[in-house]
């Protein structure tokens, strides 16, 4: 049994750099013609480098996801380009906070509009070309934050929770069609965005405690699911949330068998 995605034509938001950034060059590698889309535009020219020394098809589009004119911008381009788009991540996201109490509007909406309405304004561009081919893969970056968030993470816990909703909602609606609608939730995986690697050896031994793994995912181990989901093999699965996060949600102290003795 092989996963197949030679020539799906893939959307990935974000993916200038960290776990979009490994998404878009996975599937790639497996086939996909990718678009990826970033706010940065010095990182889609990295990316641009990397796709033509490696000869992979596909587009780097500079978008905002927050701003609906690009997100109808992209599905547009890749429509003119490519005729079809079977797959939909939308990875991009941030991770701002601080307790409710100092929490600025400022962070509150920047929290509310890249990760969730985001994610509302680049599936509804996407939504007619899928509904006209009668399929279609679309994949939200949820997180675990959204079933145990963290202390002064309110504003992206919520805006996760309403994502899991968003996507249960979006499966029922696209289900006529046979387009699929799930979302996934990766952690701990030290990237730009968390700075995981940065802090100190009690600070991290502290986060890995709270995983049954006790190590940190990487982005590829995100990548491969996608991969996964974004496959025929996943046809009969949607309107649902996987988590990649060493099980993160297996028990309640998983230190204590990582303890010698
Ligand atoms: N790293 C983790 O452990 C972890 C855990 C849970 C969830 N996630 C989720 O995974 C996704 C990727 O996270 P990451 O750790 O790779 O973060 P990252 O900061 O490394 O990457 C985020 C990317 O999104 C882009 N971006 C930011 N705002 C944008 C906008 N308005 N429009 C378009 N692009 C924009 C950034 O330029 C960047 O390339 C996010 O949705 C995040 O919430 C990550």
């Amino acid at each position: 049994m092989l996963i197949d995605l030679k020539d799906k034509v893939a959307i990935v938001t974000g993916a200038g750099r960290g776990i979009g950034n490994e998404i878009a060059r996975t599937l790639a590698s497996e086939g996909a013609i990718v678009v990826v889309t970033d706010i940065r535009q010095e990182l889609l020219d990295e990316v641009a480098a990397e796709w033509q020394r490696n000869g992979w098809a596909g587009l780097q589009l500079l978008c905002d996801v927050r701003k609906a004119e690009d997100n109808r911008a992209v599905a547009a381009e890749v429509e003119r380009a490519f005729g079809r788009i079977d797959i939909l991540v939308n990875n991009a996201g941030v991770a701002g906070g601080a307790r409710v109490e100092e929490l600025s509007e400022e962070v509150w909406d920047l929290n509310m509009d890249i990760n969730l309405k985001g994610t509302f304004l680049m599936c509804q561009a996407v939504i007619p070309t899928m509904k006209r081919q009668q399929s279609g893969r679309i994949l939200n970056a949820s997180s675990f934050a959204a079933i145990i968030p963290s202390i002064g993470g309110a504003a992206y816990a919520a805006s996760k929770s309403g994502v899991e909703a968003f996507t249960r909602v979006l499966a029922g609606e696209l289900g006529p069609f046979d387009i699929t609608v799930n979302c996934y939730a990766p952690g701990m995986i030290p990237t730009g965005m968390n700075r995981f690697a940065e802090r100190n050896d009690v600070d991290k031994g502290r986060l890995l405690d709270t995983l049954t793994l006790r190590r940190w995912g990487s982005p590829k181990d995100v990548a491969q699911l996608i991969c996964f989901l974004s496959s025929d093999l996943a046809s009969y699965i949607t309107g649902t949330m996987i988590d990649v996060s060493g099980g993160k949600f297996a028990t309640q102290m998983p230190w204590a068998a990582h303890r010698p003795g």
